[in-house]
């Protein structure tokens, strides 16, 4: 490991704070302004945008979370139907391969063993094209896929990932908005997508100034034996993140719910034992969220709630709320998720783990 840590006492706590540097970095020669450069993918992207259909993502841990936050942009904003798994459950069985298809593997090493036996697997399944969205240009995974996504996050050393995560958003903007021009030059969203992307960098950035408050919120969460996590939207899945985050290092029980769903179980688990920290930027999910919090402080439940200044939400009985700087919708996920990073740092820091070598855990899993 011949990276200095600097002023920091974890290489997690600086790689958090690297990630407006990795942002720009990801992004730097990417795109004119209006569109995607699609040789930056490889030769062989040229005229790929005409023949895809579809799109599966294929990914572990964190990476498949990042895939899980892109389906509702590729979705949404190129019109292609999009699946996400895991890559240890889609290389055992037979997957429906539509015609059209684009295969994507995700991974921060390039490494790991069942998202590279996906990705050889995918090889002979019939798809159009395989492409690697990765941090690392020599590894196996980008060295065997048709094309190949860099990432420029920088060499990311404390197991439990975090600017490869958001490097891996943005790389996943970069593509729906490559996708998008599909559409045609008047629906298309490319330029606007690229956009609000450049606001990236910023967006982490005001994210990571929340750092004291985020402090005082781990000393309440860091006395808990379990938490739960809630959002909605592309937030459901930044919720999976946190949650898997602070289990990771603080070794706190943590799981994630869609919001909508909390009727259908995890309501039950609801005391003033059970944190319940809920993601709330502003968008058209919001009301139907705030819903879901009364339910669970109807229920002498705790709410840390991360809400958009712009909500206008305000702390209440059984609610705390964390407001977040006003942001645009698109980058939510990634600066929401910086701010969970922060809390599972600060709780594992006050519960005395080993940040950047939780045990039991490897930063690269190379066998199956
Ligand atoms: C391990 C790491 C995680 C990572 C996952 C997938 O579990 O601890 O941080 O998300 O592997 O790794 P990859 O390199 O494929 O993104």
């Amino acid at each position: 490991e011949d990276v200095d840590k600097g002023a920091y006492r974890h290489y997690m706590h600086k790689e958090i704070h690297e990630q407006p540097r990795a942002l720009a970095d990801s992004l730097q020669d990417r795109h004119t302004g209006a569109r995607v450069l699609e040789d930056g993918l490889g030769f062989h992207a040229r005229g790929l945008v005409k023949r895809v259909r579809a799109i599966h993502l294929v990914a572990c841990g964190t990476s498949h979370h990042a895939g899980l936050v892109a389906r509702y942009w590729l979705e949404a904003m190129t019109g292609l139907p999009c699946s996400v798994e895991l890559a240890s459950e889609f290389r055992y069985r037979l997957p429906a391969v539509p015609r059209g298809c684009l295969f994507v593997g995700i991974s921060q090493s390039g490494e790991t063993a069942d998202t590279l036996a996906a990705l050889r697997y995918a090889k002979e399944s019939g798809y159009l094209s395989t492409l690697a969205i990765c941090n690392v240009a020599e590894s196996s995974l980008m060295r065997e896929a048709d094309l190949g996504l860099l990432t420029r996050a920088g060499p990311e050393l404390g197991v439990a990932s975090t600017k490869a995560f958001t490097t891996q958003l943005s790389a996943l903007l970069l593509l729906t908005a490559l996708l998008s021009r599909r559409n045609g030059p008047i629906a298309s969203a490319e330029g606007s997508i690229l956009r609000r992307l450049a606001g990236a960098p910023a967006a982490v950035e005001a994210a990571l100034r929340l750092e004291p408050q985020i402090e005082k919120l781990a000393r309440q969460i860091a006395r808990h034996n379990h938490a739960l996590f809630v959002g909605r939207g592309p937030m459901y899945p930044v919720a999976q993140e946190g949650a898997l985050k602070l289990k990771e290092i603080s070794y706190i029980h943590a799981e994630a719910y869609a919001a909508g769903e909390l009727k259908h179980g995890p309501l039950a688990l609801v005391d003033e034992h059970m944190p319940v920290i809920a993601l709330a930027p502003h968008n058209d999910c919001l009301d139907k969220l705030q819903s879901n919090l009364q339910e669970i402080a109807a229920r002498g439940g705790r709410i840390h709630v991360f809400a958009d200044r712009a909500c206008g939400m305000e702390d209440g009985p059984g609610m705390q709320v964390i407001a977040m700087p006003e942001a645009d919708e698109l980058l939510a996920p990634l600066s929401y998720t910086v701010a969970l990073q922060l809390l599972a740092y600060h709780v594992a820091l006050l519960r005395g783990t080993d940040v950047d070598r939780p045990r039991n855990l490897a930063k690269s899993v190379t066998v199956e």
